[in-house]
C-alpha cells in the first residue's frame, strides 16, 4: 500500500505526545517526512525538546525542526495547568542523542514540500497553534499546491476550553488560524465539537500503565497527569484532542462532519479566538466552503483503535 506522506506540526504537549505515539504505530500507512514545532502548550525550547525525545522514544526517525517561538501578532500564553511546567506532565524520558535540524521549521516545511515529486502532495497534521502553517502559506504561497490537505486540531463551534468562547490553539494565535482558513487549501477541522468526545477513561489510562510496555506507560502517565491536575479531574476522563487528526486520516469512517464557511474572531474582546460560522446552509456546498468540520465520532471505535494502536506500538 502506498503510504500517505505527512508533515506533523505540533507543540508537545501531553496529547500531542499521544498523537506522536499513534502516528508512530501506523508508519505502515503514514510516511512521516518531518516534524515541526511551534510554541503553544509551552515555550518553543521545551516543546522542541519534547518533540525530539518523544519521537525518539516512540520510534519515529523523521527529523525535527524548531518553528515559531511566538504567535504571528500576540505574545505567547502557555498551558502549564494542563501540561505541566515541562509540557509533558513531569514525565521523564531517556536522554535523546538526536538534535534538531538546523533549518527553521517554516523553511524546513517549504523544502520538504518543494522536494516532493511533481505530482506528489503531502498532508499537514497540525496540533498546535497554526503559526508555522500560516506563515508557510503566506511567505511561500506556491506551497499550497503541494499540500493535499491540512488536518488540524483547533477551534470549536460549541464554546471554548480556554475561555467560554475559544479553544486553546485558536485563542493562542487567532490571526494564524484566520490566515489558514482563508488559504484555499483543503482543510479538516478537528475542533472541540468532536475532540471533547474523544476521551479515555481513568480505568483505560490505568490499564495502559499496567501493560508492561514503556510506550503505553508513558502515554498513560502523561494522560494521568492531566486527569489529576487539569479541569479533566472533574469528569474522570481525558480528551485526547490531538490524536483526532491522525485518527481521522487512518479511520475517516468513524467520524461525521459537514462543510462550513468559517472565520475566527481576531479582536481583543471576550470572543477572541472564537470560530465564526453560521447556518448559511445554502452556501454549504463543498465547493463554496472553506473547511470540513468534524462534529461527531463513534467514541467506542475511537477508544478501541487508539488503545489497540498503543498496545501494538508496545510489541
Ligand atoms: C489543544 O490545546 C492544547 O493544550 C492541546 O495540546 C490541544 O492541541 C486543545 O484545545
Ligand atoms: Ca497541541
Amino acid at each position: 500500500m502506498k503510504r500517505r506522506k505527512v508533515i506533523i506540526d505540533c507543540d508537545p504537549g501531553v496529547d500531542d505526545g499521544v498523537m506522536l505515539a499513534l502516528a508512530s504505530a501506523h508508519q505502515d500507512q503514514l510516511e512521516i517526512l518531518g516534524i515541526t514545532t511551534v510554541c503553544g502548550n509551552q515555550d518553543i525550547d521545551k516543546v522542541s525538546r519534547n518533540a525530539l525525545s518523544l519521537s525518539d522514544f516512540f520510534g519515529i526517525e523523521a527529523p525535527v525542526a524548531k518553528g515559531m517561538d511566538r504567535p504571528v501578532v500576540r505574545e505567547p500564553e502557555y498551558a502549564p495547568e494542563t501540561h505541566g511546567e515541562d509540557g509533558i506532565g513531569g514525565c521523564v524520558l531517556p536522554e535523546t542523542q538526536r538534535t534538531e535540524s538546523r533549518e527553521n521549521g517554516i523553511l524546513f516545511m517549504q523544502r520538504i514540500l518543494k522536494e516532493l515529486e511533481k505530482e506528489e502532495k503531502a498532508s499537514i497534521i497540525a496540533t498546535g497553534p497554526l503559526t508555522n502553517v500560516a506563515l508557510l502559506l503566506r511567505i511561500f504561497p506556491e506551497t499550497a499546491d503541494k499540500i493535499r490537505e491540512i488536518v488540524f486540531m483547533g477551534g470549536s463551534l460549541s464554546g471554548g476550553n480556554v475561555t467560554d468562547a475559544a479553544e486553546f490553539n485558536f485563542y493562542e494565535d487567532p490571526e494564524a488560524a484566520r490566515m489558514v482558513l482563508q488559504s484555499g487549501v483543503p482543510l479538516v477541522m478537528c475542533g472541540l465539537d468532536v475532540t471533547e468526545k474523544c476521551t479515555l477513561t481513568r480505568k483505560q489510562i490505568l490499564k495502559m500503565c499496567q501493560w508492561g510496555s514503556p510506550a503505553a506507560k508513558l502515554c498513560g502517565d502523561m494522560l494521568g497527569y492531566c486527569l489529576e491536575n487539569s479541569s479533566e479531574k472533574y469528569r474522570g476522563e481525558v480528551s485526547v484532542h490531538d490524536a483526532v487528526p491522525v485518527m481521522y486520516l487512518l479511520h475517516p469512517e468513524i467520524f461525521e462532519g459537514g462543510h462550513k464557511i468559517l472565520d475566527v474572531d481576531c479582536s481583543e474582546g471576550a470572543a477572541r479566538g472564537a470560530v465564526l460560522g453560521g447556518f448559511r446552509w445554502w452556501k454549504n456546498e463543498a465547493e463554496d466552503t472553506n473547511v470540513y468540520v468534524l462534529t461527531d465520532v463513534d467514541k467506542d471505535k475511537f477508544q478501541e483503535y487508539l488503545i489497540t494502536s498503543l498496545y501494538e506500538l508496545a510489541q
